[in-house]
């Protein structure tokens, strides 16, 4: 399933470098005609989300390039509509951020066959040919969950007892739900006293992780020893619910995340949440070089994975002032 999705063999952005211009026609664009980007973002779900939208349009202006943007509000359908409305409008590079990994293969194929180069961010897809994108920047979300793993490893080292899991996914279907759930257990099988009791999608939203923690809560009651969160945001909504159940979240319930975002830091410094592994979501700027390195007629590799951190809650007060979103 995985095989052409990254397609590992293209991991690293040193190797397997794709000719951007094999065929494709921004080589002969002209030097003074503004380039023309077409962004299909999944929506507004999160503070990551806002946060990522925000450094695209920023970054665009910042770059003279003219940017044509669309919202899916969470729909593959609404976003393969906006694509196929990019390559009508014969735009010079479309990027996206594809909600689910699966379902692309014939409208990345019409973008192909109108020689118009496709960047995808921050999330994968699953294509059996990876010709049908350029390159694909992002982060590791695999790499995420084996560090949240890590972290609870650590955490719990020493304690034989069993230890609890209830795990919040996120969209169905998207590269970093089924990734940041697969890296997480590959570490923790490790040790069986880690059982993971529930796990269930919140769809990356506060909303929703409230609504399900509820339920995790209700079924479960105090047998619950960690919360494993997708994202912050659900984390957040989930810490609401532990609250209103009259528990201490980061004490009577061990709290990891990922993201990153402002509101995971002010909650750790609140004392209620343990940590968060971070997710960057500035992707503008590399995009817009991206699109420029395209317009030059450059290569770009097939993988440009983004550097990352994890931030305990510890060090959440320390680092708080220079977090960026
Ligand atoms: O694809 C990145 C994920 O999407 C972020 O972790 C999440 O917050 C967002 O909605």
């Amino acid at each position: 399933m995985m095989n052409s999705r990254l397609n590992r063999r293209h991991v690293l952005s040193a190797l397997g470098a794709a000719t951007l211009s094999a065929g494709l026609p921004l080589g002969a664009l002209a030097a003074d005609k503004k380039l023309v980007l077409g962004f299909s973002q999944i929506g507004a779900e999160s503070e990551w989300r806002t946060a990522n939208t925000e450094s695209i349009k920023a970054a665009a202006a910042a770059a003279g390039i003219e940017l044509k943007f669309s919202d899916a509000q969470q729909k593959q359908e609404n976003q393969i509509k906006a694509l196929r409305s990019f390559i009508a409008q014969k735009v010079d590079v479309i990027a996206f951020s594809p909600v689910v990994e699966s379902g692309w293969e014939t409208v990345l194929r019409e973008a192909k066959a109108a020689k118009i180069p496709v960047i995808l961010t921050d999330r994968a897809v699953n294509v059996k040919d990876d010709s049908l994108y350029v390159t694909f920047m992002g982060s590791d979300f695999l790499e995420e969950g084996r560090k949240a793993g890590r972290w609870l490893v650590e955490k719990t080292k020493g304690s034989t007892g069993d230890v609890n899991i209830v795990e919040l996914q996120g969209t169905v279907g998207s590269a970093p739900a089924i990734d940041r759930k697969k890296g997480f257990e590959e570490i923790i099988k490790a040790d069986p006293k880690f059982k993971v009791i529930r796990s269930q999608t919140g769809d990356f939203t506060r909303a929703k992780g409230k609504e399900v923690m509820e339920a995790f809560l209700k079924a479960e009651g105090k047998k619950i020893n960690v919360l494993y969160a997708h994202n912050d945001d659900m984390a957040i909504g989930a810490i609401q619910a532990i609250e209103e159940a009259g528990l201490k979240p980061a004490k009577d319930i061990t709290i990891i995340s990922i993201d990153g975002v402002k509101g995971a830091f002010e909650a750790m410094i609140a004392g209620k949440l343990n940590v968060s592994v971070e997710c960057s979501p500035l992707l503008g700027p590399q995009l817009m070089q991206a699109a420029q390195d395209l317009k030059a007629g450059k290569t770009l590799p097939k993988r440009i994975v983004t550097q990352e951190s994890i931030f305990p809650m510890e060090v959440a007060a320390k680092e708080f002032p220079s977090r960026k979103y």
